[in-house]
């Protein structure tokens, strides 16, 4: 098949590639390394060559052409401005680079006769859930998101599905992914060492945080509220290794193949929660490193607890997870971490 992957120099899309390079899939990726790394690409590249374009998505005419001129199969759309305290300084940006954007990809395609499209959506559009369910967050609640990222999100989500209503050659997917977090796992001689992983100025994903702070790269870090309602009062999440993520995108691709499969949305998490202190506990025992941390007020718009509900994305897609050991994660984390200083 051949596919385009849109912000395959990202993290998360940069572990696809990595999966999808060691299948007979013909791949392109689009990227305008705002921010993708070239590094990893050229990282990459070593497993098997692959098409790279340079080109921002904002370029409606040549997305276009280049869809035109190619005669993809699919598109992974993975690109987009990814940070919910930023989307609510710049809400435009988000809602172009997100929105829009993706409005005009999915308008492209349909041009284009590309009729399979897989999106990356965010739990974060369930906003704040007060009664949270047992089994976690499923796919039939409502959405509330409480920042511009998760409506920018939201709205691409409802523009695809008005699309497939329309169009009924074209179908998707709807990842809503929980915590995304750790890097490429890849051993050398029986040691963990990760290839790729998550390039970032600023980061605030709370594991790739606790590994700088591990490595000394930050002096210290914080807990941002312990009053929630939670085990030990800090915020509880679903932590998804990024090569379990990438492997579900793999089987996204028979699924959307399969004309008995409809287009539908998909929660991808572990569904089990880990706090903020047991995120950091982990990080301190597998680096053996005690570093500082603070206790510090609760950020606007974070919900106490985020955990998945994945029976659907089980039962539907076959999908299994081989890496839910928070441990594994932060080891990952970490070990890009030290091989990037
Ligand atoms: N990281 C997470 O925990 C998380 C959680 C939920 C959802 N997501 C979603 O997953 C996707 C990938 O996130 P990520 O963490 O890999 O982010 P990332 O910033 O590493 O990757 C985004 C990629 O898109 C590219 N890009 C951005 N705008 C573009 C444009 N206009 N034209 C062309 N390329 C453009 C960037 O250069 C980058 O390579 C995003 O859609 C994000 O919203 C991420």
């Amino acid at each position: 098949m051949k596919i385009l992957i849109t912000g395959g120099a990202g993290y998360i899309g940069s572990h696809l590639v990595k999966q999808l390079l060691n299948t007979n899939h013909n791949i392109t990726i689009l990227d305008n390394l705002s921010t993708g790394n070239i590094e990893t690409l050229n990282t990459i590249k070593q497993i098997r060559d692959f098409d790279f374009i340079e080109l921002d998505l904002k370029e409606f005419k040549k997305v276009d052409k280049f869809l035109a001129d190619n005669n993809f199969d699919m598109i992974f759309h993975f690109s987009a401005s990814i940070l919910v305290s930023e989307s609510v300084k710049n809400p435009l940006k988000y809602y172009m680079n997100n929105t829009v954007n993706t409005t005009n990809l999915i308008n492209c395609a349909i041009k284009n006769g590309v009729n399979k499209f897989v999106f990356s959506s965010t739990a974060t559009l369930y906003g704040d859930v007060k009664n949270i369910p047992k089994d976690g967050l499923h796919e039939k609640l409502p959405t509330n998101p409480i920042n511009p990222y998760g409506m920018s999100k939201l709205m691409s989500e409802q523009i695809l599905q008005d699309t497939a209503s329309a169009h009924s050659n074209f179908k998707f997917v709807i990842f809503r992914y929980f915590n995304v977090a750790g890097a490429d796992i890849n051993y050398i001689d029986g040691k963990l060492s990760p290839r790729i992983g998550q390039v970032v100025q600023n980061a605030t994903h709370l594991i790739k945080v606790a590994s700088e702070v591990a490595l000394g790269i930050r002096d210290k870090m914080a807990i941002f509220g312990e009053d929630y309602d939670t085990l030990d009062g800090s915020g509880v999440r679903d932590y998804i290794h990024v090569d379990d993520l990438a492997s579900a995108h793999i089987r996204a691709i028979d699924y959307l193949d399969d004309i008995n499969n409809k287009s539908d949305i998909f929660n991808i998490g572990y569904g089990k929660g880990f706090s903020v202190r047991e995120v950091i506990e982990s990080m301190k025992r597998v680096t053996k490193v005690d570093f500082r941390v603070n206790i510090e007020g609760r950020r606007d718009g974070d919900p106490a607890t985020l955990i998945a509900d994945n029976s659907k994305i089980k039962e539907m897609m076959g999908w299994m997870p081989k890496y839910d050991d928070l441990d594994l994660i932060c080891e990952s984390a970490y070990k890009w971490e030290e091989g990037i200083i």
